[in-house]
C-alpha cells in the first residue's frame, strides 16, 4: 500500500512534534535533577545540621531549667545549689536573656509595629526561631558544658509562658520571698533595678508587688508541671525536703552535693560583680530572714495590705511586724554552728 505525500505529511508532522515535546519535558526533569544533585554536592543543607557544643547536641528540645524571681529572693543561692549537682550547670547571670525577652515582648505591645513585622514577612515563627537561637547560644556557651543546663536571670521568669512555647522541655523555679525582706535587701545593699527608687521602701515594695504578681501569674498559667514556686524561707529552713522536691521536679537524681553547695565552690562559677557572691560561698544561714524587722517606716507598714497585696497571696502576714517563718531543721543549725566556730 503506497502513501501519497499528502497522506504522509500530517502523520510525519504529528510524530515530529510529539518527539520534540517529549524531549523538552525529559530535558527539564534532568536539569532539575542535576540542580538538586548540585545543591546536595554544594552542601546547601548544612544549615539544617544539628548544633553541637563540646560534643553535645543542643536545640529547642533541650531541657533547660530557668531560675528566677525578684532580685534578692535567694535566686543565686538556688542556682548555686543546682550548680553543685554534678549533672547541672547554671552559671552566672547572663543579663542578656531577660533583656532580649523584654525587647521581643515590646515589639508586640504596639499593634502598628506588630503589623509592620507581619507585612515584612517577619512572622511570629521567624521571630521565635531567631529569639530561640540567640537564647540557646548564650545559655549553652557562656559556661562549661554539662549534662543538663540551667539559666538564672531573675527577670527571665516574666516570660515563662512564652519560654514554654520556645522550649517545650523547659522547667521554671520561681523564687519567692517576703517582699519586705527583698525590699530591705535591695535598699541596704544598693541593688539598682531599672524603674525602682531604691531610697524609698514604699516605692520598692510597691514595685516588688507588681513584678512578683506578674511572674506568679505566669507561673500559675503554665501550671505545676512546668513551674514550681519555691519560698526562700522554706529553702533555708528545710533544705532537704525542699531540694528533694526540686530535683524531682527538674528531673534530676538525688545528689547530696546540693545540700552542701559551699563545699563545691571549685565547680560553681561565680561572678565577681554579682552582689550575692560573698553570701553564697557560706553554708546556709538563717540570719537574713528577719533582717528587715524594725526598718520599714511606720506609714509604709500600715499601707502594706493596699500597696503589697501579694504578701497575703503568697502566705505572708502583711500586718505582722515580726513574723515567724519557722524553726530551721537540726542539720541546718548544726552545720551553721560548726561553720561559725571555724570563723572565730
Ligand atoms: P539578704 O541580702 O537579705 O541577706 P539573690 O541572689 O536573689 O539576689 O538573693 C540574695 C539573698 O540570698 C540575700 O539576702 C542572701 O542572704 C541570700 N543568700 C545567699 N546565700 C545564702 C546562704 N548561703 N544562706 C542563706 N541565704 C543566702
Amino acid at each position: 500500500m503506497r502513501m501519497t505525500v499528502r497522506q504522509f505529511l500530517p502523520q510525519f508532522l504529528f510524530w515530529l512534534i510529539s518527539l520534540i515535546f517529549v524531549h523538552q519535558i525529559t530535558k527539564q526533569k534532568c536539569l532539575s535533577d542535576s540542580l538538586a544533585q548540585k545543591e546536595h554536592a554544594n552542601e546547601i543543607k548544612w544549615l539544617k545540621k544539628e548544633k553541637m557544643h563540646a560534643g553535645k547536641v543542643y536545640n529547642r528540645e533541650t531541657p533547660i531549667l530557668f531560675i528566677g524571681g525578684m532580685p534578692r529572693s535567694g535566686t543565686t543561692l538556688m542556682r548555686s545549689m543546682m550548680d553543685a549537682h554534678p549533672d547541672m550547670r547554671c552559671g552566672e547571670e547572663t543579663r542578656l536573656v531577660p533583656r532580649l525577652l523584654g525587647m521581643r515582648s515590646n515589639w508586640y505591645k504596639s499593634e502598628k509595629e506588630a503589623n509592620r513585622l507581619e507585612e515584612a514577612g517577619v512572622t511570629k515563627d521567624v521571630v521565635d526561631s531567631a529569639v530561640s537561637e540567640f537564647l540557646l547560644e548564650i545559655i549553652v556557651k557562656h559556661g562549661k558544658p554539662a549534662e543538663r543546663l540551667c539559666n538564672k536571670d531573675p527577670f527571665t521568669l516574666k516570660s515563662t509562658e512564652y519560654l514554654t512555647g520556645l522550649f517545650p522541655n523547659s522547667r521554671f523555679i520561681l523564687m519567692i520571698r517576703d517582699g519586705r525582706a527583698s525590699a530591705h535587701s535591695i535598699i541596704t545593699r544598693e541593688v539598682t533595678i531599672s524603674g525602682f527608687d531604691i531610697t524609698s521602701y514604699r516605692d520598692v515594695i510597691t514595685k516588688w508587688n507588681k513584678a512578683i504578681a506578674g511572674m506568679y501569674d505566669q507561673c500559675k498559667k503554665v501550671g505545676p508541671s512546668y513551674c514550681m514556686p519555691v519560698k526562700y524561707e522554706d529553702l533555708v529552713l528545710h533544705p532537704r525536703p525542699m531540694l528533694e522536691k526540686i530535683l524531682k521536679f527538674a528531673g534530676l537524681e538525688w545528689n547530696e552535693n546540693v545540700m552542701n553547695h559551699e563545699k563545691h565552690m571549685d565547680d560553681i562559677s561565680l561572678s565577681a560583680v554579682e552582689k550575692s557572691t560573698d553570701q553564697v560561698v557560706k553554708p546556709l544561714y538563717t540570719d537574713s530572714l528577719k533582717s528587715w524587722v524594725g526598718y520599714i517606716p511606720e506609714d509604709v507598714m500600715k499601707d502594706l495590705p493596699k500597696i503589697a497585696p501579694m504578701l497575703k497571696t503568697l502566705g505572708y502576714d502583711p500586718l505582722s511586724k515580726d513574723p515567724s517563718y519557722g524553726k530551721p531543721d537540726q542539720e541546718v543549725q548544726d552545720k551553721y554552728d560548726a561553720w561559725l566556730k571555724t570563723q572565730k
